[in-house]
């Protein structure tokens, strides 16, 4: 039984799934004639329930707050954005990697773990982990689809598989603001090696189609703004902070020309590279115009304007609350966005206006028999 809380939330939640379809239609694709397998790599943007359950969390998490039981386990209070791109070419939600069960990973799998970031190499659940986890699902997926697991993928779904990375923000959040501006900007191209390690790494077994996103506005993140008090002019006209937006690009730039290398070097390779910065910018510049407000404030957090984020009492511990219309914020808990805000930006994505070259999502579906 739903007590009336709840009715409201599924109520609200379906009168948002019509706005949001009614503002960024996310159509299904009919050009896809079979499943796009989706393997995808990254920290909490796009973790579809890794570190819950690596943690061992059920039920209510606490800093996290489902909504929709479907979506639960992720930094947000719905949707991700690969969960928007997965139903936008008819796919279920990407099953985590660590999921041990009632697992099905025919549409993909998903390393993504919240908290990652691609150095140290060896720590946590870093990209090289998650590379390393990568390797080990390929082997045993390829012995025992052979075997007849309708559960796994076969070589065909490997080297077919679009090969998704979206990581970076906790190695720069772990950078700026600890370190001087200049020392930052030195540790960027070790970042951007790493990412090419894991790209050359997945090609050299066979995949070819792989779609990267860059790192979105650090120096726009509540937390960010919260965190580091800056001088008047270290703050743009839209308020982020400068050193922090300009680290971002310059590792975005890195990441960028890194793709472009690749597919120099790289015989049959397609890359997609996807400008999230330019998509979260103007959604924050712009945030009345796409229906939005706040932009610099967490939806559920604690103290109120400017940011309403504070460490000791961020979104699920201590005295924070929740706003009030939280399909009107940008920011879920000062860190991650929100279900709208990711709505918005997968509706971008999908246009192929942010991407280089500019290949539809669809176009991975059909590749070859
Ligand atoms: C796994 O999911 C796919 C797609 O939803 C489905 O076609 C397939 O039958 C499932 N596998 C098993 C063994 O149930
Ligand atoms: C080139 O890429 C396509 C699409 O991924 C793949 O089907 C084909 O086998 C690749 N060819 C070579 C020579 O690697
Ligand atoms: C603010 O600016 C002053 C003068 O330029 C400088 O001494 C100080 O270190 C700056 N403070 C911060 C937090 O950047
Ligand atoms: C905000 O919207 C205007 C009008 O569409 C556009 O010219 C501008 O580039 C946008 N701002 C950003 C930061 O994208
Ligand atoms: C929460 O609010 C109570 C009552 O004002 C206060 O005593 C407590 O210290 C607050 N907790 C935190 C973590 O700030």
């Amino acid at each position: 039984m739903m007590n009336l809380k709840e009715k409201i939330f599924y109520f609200i939640s379906f009168s948002i799934s019509i706005f949001l379809g009614l503002f960024f239609p996310l159509s299904v694709d009919s050009q896809c004639n079979k499943n796009l397998i989706i393997i995808n790599f990254g920290d909490s943007n796009s973790d579809t329930g890794g570190y819950v359950i690596v943690r061992g969390m059920i039920g209510q998490l606490p800093k996290i707050h489902t909504f929709n039981h479907d979506l639960s386990g992720r930094m947000c209070d719905g949707k991700l954005i690969i969960d928007f791109l997965c139903e936008s070419v008819g796919n279920g939600y990407l099953t985590p990697f660590m999921e041990s069960i009632g697992k099905n990973f025919t549409n993909g799998v998903n390393f993504a773990i919240a908290g990652s970031k691609t150095l140290p190499k060896l720590n946590f659940f870093n990209l090289h982990i998650q590379f390393a986890q990568f390797n080990r699902f390929r082997s045993l997926s390829l012995e025992l689809f052979n075997k007849g697991d309708g559960n796994l993928l076969g070589d065909k779904d490997l080297r077919n598989a679009l090969y998704t990375i979206d990581i970076g923000q906790n190695d720069l959040d772990g950078i700026f603001g600890k370190v001087t501006y200049e020392k930052a900007i030195l540790k960027i191209p070790d970042i951007i090696s790493e990412i090419e390690n894991v790209i050359k790494g997945i090609y050299e077994q066979g995949g070819n189609n792989f779609w990267v996103h860059n790192t979105g506005p650090l120096g726009c993140l509540p937390k960010s703004l919260a965190t580091y008090k800056k001088n008047e002019s270290d703050y743009d006209e839209n308020g982020c902070l400068i050193s922090f937006n300009e680290g971002a690009k310059i590792f975005n730039n890195k990441l960028q020309v890194l793709c472009e290398k690749l597919r120099d070097e790289m015989k049959n390779i397609t890359i997609v590279y996807v400008d999230i910065y330019s998509i979260k910018y103007d959604l924050i510049a712009n945030s009345s115009t796409y229906g939005f407000m706040n932009p610099l404030m967490g939806c559920c957090g604690y103290g109120g304007p400017p940011y309403n984020f504070e460490s000791n009492n961020i979104c699920g511990q201590g005295n924070y609350t929740i706003c009030e219309d939280r399909f009107k914020y940008i920011s879920w808990d000062g860190i991650h966005y929100t279900e709208a805000a990711n709505g918005f930006v997968a509706s971008k994505i999908l246009s192929t206006h942010y991407s280089t070259p500019p290949l539809k999502l669809h176009s991975f579906c059909n590749i070859a028999p």
